[in-house]
């Protein structure tokens, strides 16, 4: 057994009541001005006041092995990126010039670039090339604060790359000292061979890879980019139908440049998360409210493509939990960056501080479905936490284009960062 000390911290963390926080509790984060936190193998033992917390440990004669003294930083939980797409191949840099000249993002794609330029890169490269540029971009996530992090295929669009997609996924989780949730994205465009029968495409999806996804177990979300001219509501329908019956959950890419009523759709099917919803409408807000659906929000992706940022202050309103991702992709978000992420949301969402560090942290593990074991500093939960430059999680809007982050613990031990403050 080792048990570990960390005091003389500024805590926040939001409290896991066993459900997103959503309306008026997005922002409801604990604070312990002169904070302690132990860590018993890993996990969260005690936390709280420093004096209570000692008092706890004399009066229970434990034994301390380390002493960490984290000299007043801000310590809160570690990220949890809920939706990214960082098993691609290369990045897309003569694309990004296009767009900075003015082509939309939906017309690269529709002329035969975008998603579809890296589904040929990754048919292209190796398993060992792929496993090499995913890991990469794992680390640089991982030292800014990410530990734990959804990652999708949907650059293989044929059933042999796709797997092997959702191979590497999973060999960086088991190699890494981050929490990977793997996600199955067959449907993230209509490959160039089914051009003219997307159709014929959603068949393939439907009566070839989920079955093969279930068969070897390697994921457990099915994503669609239901999407004017990618994949219709009746298409995305049917794909996440049969998912479901495979025992995939669910989500989709919602509403990200046209109002398709993708919103609405995850709330019919009662979706786990919809996310990007840069152009979803009121009602299908107020429906997923209803449906307890969490919006996953984007906003390097809005930064990127130069749209209207998702109104979430609207969904905060309306009783929506908002979490946030970095859609990290070499398309409309090249970044691994959640302290970047933290920033647009405060600076250009309105959410408050405390807001935003619940959606980077326990609303987005609701997204993913791994709220019990991380997501906050609940005793029980891993001891997943960071060290930030700073007296409060505002640093992460404030100290802009750098990273605060110092220290980043996985189930207590120190994975990237350096131990002293
Ligand atoms: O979430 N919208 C679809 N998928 C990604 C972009 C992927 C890409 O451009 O490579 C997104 O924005
Ligand atoms: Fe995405």
């Amino acid at each position: 057994m080792t048990t570990k000390l960390f005091r003389n911290a500024r805590i926040f963390t939001p409290l896991d009541p066993g459900a997103p926080l959503g309306g008026a509790t997005q922002g409801r984060v604990q604070v312990y001005e002169n904070g302690a936190l132990l860590v018993q193998n890993g996990r969260v033992e005690k936390l709280g006041p420093a004096a209570g917390v000692l008092g706890e440990i004399v009066r229970a004669g434990a034994k301390i092995h380390q002493e960490i003294d984290c000299q007043g930083a801000c310590l809160v939980p570690g990220f949890v990126d809920p939706h990214t797409h960082m098993c691609f191949a290369r990045p897309r840099e003569a694309e990004f010039d296009l767009r900075l000249a003015g082509t939309p993002y939906l017309e690269i794609l529709a002329k035969g670039g975008g998603i579809l330029s890296s589904v040929r890169d990754v048919r292209a490269a190796s398993e060992a090339d792929l496993l090499a540029a995913t890991r990469r971009r794992v680390l640089t996530a991982l030292g800014l604060g990410t530990t734990t992090v959804e990652i999708k295929s949907g650059y293989g669009l044929e059933t042999a790359s796709e797997l092997r997609m959702l191979r590497v996924i999973a060999r960086v989780g088991r190699e890494l000292p981050v929490d990977v949730v793997p996600t199955f994205l067959g449907a993230h465009a209509v490959p160039e061979e089914f051009r003219g029968d997307p159709d014929g495409y959603v068949a393939l999806i439907v009566n070839e890879m989920i079955p093969a996804v279930r068969e070897q177990g390697i994921a457990r979300f099915c994503d669609v980019f239901c999407e004017q001219g990618v994949f219709s509501i009746a298409q995305t329908r049917r794909i996440l139908q049969a998912a479901r019956s495979a025992g995939l959950q669910l989500k989709l890419h919602a509403d990200e440049v046209h109002d398709l009523g993708g919103a609405g759709l995850a709330a019919e099917l009662k979706a786990v998360s919809a996310d990007h919803l840069l152009a979803a409408s009121d009602e299908n807000i107020a429906r997923m409210a209803q449906a307890g659906v969490v919006a996953s929000l984007l906003p390097a992706t809005a930064y990127s493509l130069r749209k209207p940022y998702a109104r979430a202050r609207r969904m905060i309103q309306g009783g929506v939990p908002v979490a946030l991702a970095s859609d990290c992709n070499p398309g409309s978000s090249y970044t691994e960056s959640m302290p970047f992420v933290f920033g647009l949301a405060v600076m250009q969402m309105d959410l408050s501080p405390l807001e935003a560090l619940t959606a980077v942290t326990l609303n987005a593990a609701y997204a993913l479905g791994v709220a019990g074991r991380v997501g906050s500093l609940d005793p029980g939960k891993q001891a997943d936490f960071l060290l930030l430059d700073g007296e409060s999680p505002a640093i992460l809007a404030y100290h802009a284009g750098v990273s605060p982050v110092t220290a980043v613990y996985k189930r207590g031990e120190l994975a990237a960062g350096r131990e002293d403050p």
